[in-house]
């Protein structure tokens, strides 16, 4: 009897690291067809009954998998005879899988991370290769235990790009951006789970009542530091949208350092205010918030997409003062000639290259490239020269990105005001992702005319 339950319980413990293991790997095959990390997350959990704790589980596994995929790719190389280019793809995420809990997970024994990982390829198309996973992750272990690590060469740009699993362009980039210390303290923030700030609703209710909902349902916040306004969730939390107070419309998930922007601003009450780039809405949002829900104030995008979720928000939070509209930003003056010299303020918050919230997108170091970078460098000037006429001589302009790269953000604005000789650059601030700090990287600049 006693044999009996052990085994069954053994059983079940094992039922639920393979389904959790399996629903990781899916997550891989999806962001390997093109799918984003969050979209094919909440689309393979939809699939299963799994409790927080297993999804926190799964978002840490998958999304680690997939920031340390050129790590994990170099342990392939060393572990296996055929190189990663080499493998069947899917057999390639199937051995991120394991290799990831072997390297980067302590608390999950080595036979486990082993067995979990051998079973799904033996209940999968990968039948016939589960004995190949078994050796390859056999031999990571065995090669650990000796030191017997990967050969990377010994120089700041490979031994960041390796070890923090940067593309080599993108750490290259960030080296002759910030120097050697400086990128690699950035490449390791990209690599830290993300924190789950929110912005609290001042129209609907305030920080300590927030914080009291979240007491009683033994979820930790607490205010962060410099904000008025903001918590941070700390521990495992499920799905946000059943957290207390969303459906309420009490706060927005808006990280730390993007709470920092509408404030510049400095929006007042009454005013007219332009959003160019404004779904889905976040810092819209927190500019109503600002003035009260008294203003107009206009939330412009190209994607009707987007906007729904805007629409979906502003609903939420109850606000009245935003109107919008879907259109392409850089032809508004075409589109609405009323809008000239209309606007007290504008906020460009520019499409941009994203490189400051990596940590929270964690395949976008794998898409991203200069080209892209090029290309949305050109919006973004665009978008600049062509919301100028829409503001007052008296108003203000705010451009703003959550990039750290230079040529979307100051030098472009440097070279902006060069051109533009009837305007001032009033204040500029970069914030950057650090070992030290909870921050995603954002830029933000002021301009007024003269
Ligand atoms: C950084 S996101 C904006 C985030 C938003 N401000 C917030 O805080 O929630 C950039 C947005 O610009 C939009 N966009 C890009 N090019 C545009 C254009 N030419 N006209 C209008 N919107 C544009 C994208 O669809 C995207 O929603």
């Amino acid at each position: 009897m006693y044999i009996y339950i052990v085994d069954s319980l053994l059983k079940i413990i094992l039922a639920k690291g393979y389904l959790t293991r399996k629903a990781s790997w899916e997550i891989l095959l999806r962001v390997n067809a093109g799918s984003f990390s969050d979209h094919a997350l909440e689309k393979v959990i939809a699939n299963y009954e799994f409790k927080t704790v297993d999804i926190a589980f799964i978002t840490e596994l998958s999304f680690g998998c997939i920031r340390y995929r050129k790590l994990l790719d170099l342990w392939i190389d060393h572990t296996s005879k055929l190189s990663h280019i080499k493998q069947p793809p899917k057999l390639r995420w199937l051995l991120h899988i394991g290799l990831y809990q072997i390297l980067k997970m302590d608390k999950i024994p080595h036979p486990a991370s082993i067995s979990t990982t051998v079973e799904i390829a033996k209940n999968s198309e990968l039948q016939g290769l589960s004995g190949v996973v078994n050796a390859i992750l056999r031999n990571a272990i065995k090669k650990l235990d000796l030191d017997n690590l990967p050969y990377v060469p010994n120089n700041n740009l490979d031994r960041i790009s390796y070890f923090e699993s940067l593309p080599t362009w993108l750490v290259k980039e960030m080296i002759n951006w910030f120097g050697d210390f400086k990128a690699e303290r950035i490449a390791k923030a990209f690599n830290k789970k993300p924190v789950i700030d929110l912005r609290i609703n001042i129209l609907k209710t305030d920080i300590s009542s927030c914080l009291k909902d979240f007491k009683v349902n033994n979820i930790k916040a607490e205010p962060i530091e410099n904000l008025n306004n903001a918590i941070t969730i700390k521990g495992k939390v499920g799905s946000i949208k059943e957290l207390p107070g969303y459906k309420e419309g009490h706060w927005v998930v808006q990280n730390r350092s993007s709470q920092w922007i509408a404030p510049l601003l400095n929006p007042k009450k009454g005013e007219k205010i332009l959003d160019t780039c404004a779904a889905p809405g976040i810092k819209t949002t927190h500019l109503a918030e600002l003035i009260n829900d008294q203003g107009e104030i206009w939330a412009i995008d190209r994607s009707e997409k987007r906007l729904r979720i805007l629409a979906q928000n502003l609903k939420r939070l109850n606000l009245k003062s935003i109107k919008f509209l879907t259109a392409d930003s850089t032809n508004l003056v075409n589109l609405k000639p009323e809008f000239e010299s209309y606007f007290d303020k504008i906020l460009i918050d520019a499409p941009c290259s994203g490189i400051g919230t990596l940590s929270r997108n964690p395949d976008a170091r794998w898409t991203l490239n200069k080209k892209k970078i090029d290309e949305l460098r050109s919006i973004q000037e665009e978008l600049l020269l062509s919301n100028l006429s829409l503001l007052k001589k008296s108003g203000t302009l705010l451009y703003s990105t959550c990039t750290i790269c230079p040529s979307e953000n100051n030098l472009l604005i440097k070279k902006f005001i060069e051109d533009n000789k009837q305007l001032l650059l009033i204040e500029e601030k970069q914030i950057l992702p650090d070992l030290d700090n909870e921050k995603d990287g954002f830029y933000a600049a002021i301009i007024k005319f003269r």
